[in-house]
């Protein structure tokens, strides 16, 4: 049985007194919980708010980056055991906007996930198509690669630690949510490729989580397909209310 995770990633958003305000509130909201795991993944600059508020709380918490070096003349760049000692457990890795704006390749995406392993992260890795590669159908040629480049490299016991995130990019911020039956259909054939490469039972405990356009209203209808194991929220995981009716789908 697999263990649904429910994560926010707040992208550019909040400064560490906002952040310590959704605390404020979402803690309550979210005390008895037990169903899933609850990953908030702010801005750097506001870890440290992130983690002290969350202190003694089911939640964790989860940086949106990470460089692959340990240490070096890297500007601007973090690295993993920097982050596991600001108190993060999780990170996302190979976010779309980091892959669209940032230039990230899958090369990049496999050495910070191996380095995020390496320093005891829980990486959440991201995969997902663009509108026109969906139009043109190149979905699943587009997943087959990032998770061949991005994934496949890494050891069975290195993949058994990873979060796989499937995010169609023409569903985020838009609006436009994948049907659950779309989304399904993707995770079951980013499980098959899972499947090949790392054996069926590696294949079957593995979590793939969908993001793009999360709210309360669509959550249920995702989970209740048996391959959702989870949801990567934007936007709505910003409001303490609205994330907390995702978490508790
Ligand atoms: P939205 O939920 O705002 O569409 O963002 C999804 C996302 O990119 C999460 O990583």
């Amino acid at each position: 049985m697999r263990r649904a995770v429910i994560a926010g990633n707040w992208k550019m958003h909040k400064t560490q007194a906002e952040t310590r305000a959704f605390f404020d509130r979402f803690r309550p909201l979210v005390a008895g919980v037990q169903h899933c795991e609850i990953v908030i993944a702010p801005t750097f600059t506001s870890l440290s708010a992130a983690v002290e508020s969350s202190r003694g709380t089911a939640i964790a918490i989860g940086a949106q980056d990470v460089h692959w070096e340990s240490q070096g003349a890297f500007t601007g760049e973090v690295s993993a055991a920097m982050l596991v000692e600001a108190g993060c457990r999780y990170v996302i890795v190979g976010h779309s906007e980091r892959r669209q704006y940032f230039g990230e390749t899958d090369e990049w995406v496999f050495r910070k996930t191996r380095a995020a392993l390496a320093a005891g992260l829980l990486p959440i890795v991201c995969v997902g198509e663009t509108l026109p590669q969906r139009e043109t159908g190149q979905t699943e040629a587009v997943l087959e690669r990032q998770f061949r480049l991005g994934l496949a490299a890494l050891t069975a016991e290195e993949f058994s630690r990873i979060i796989l995130a499937y995010e169609p990019v023409w569903a985020i911020g838009t609006g436009r949510t994948a049907t659950p039956e779309l989304a399904a259909e993707a995770h079951r054939f980013l499980r098959e490729r899972a499947a090949e490469k790392f054996g069926r039972a590696a294949a079957s405990a593995l979590r793939i989580l969908y993001g793009g356009s999360v709210k309360p209203d669509n959550i249920g209808g995702l989970m209740a397909q048996p391959e959702i194991d989870g949801a990567l929220v934007g936007g709505a995981s910003l409001d303490a209310e609205s994330f907390a009716a995702i978490v508790n789908f």
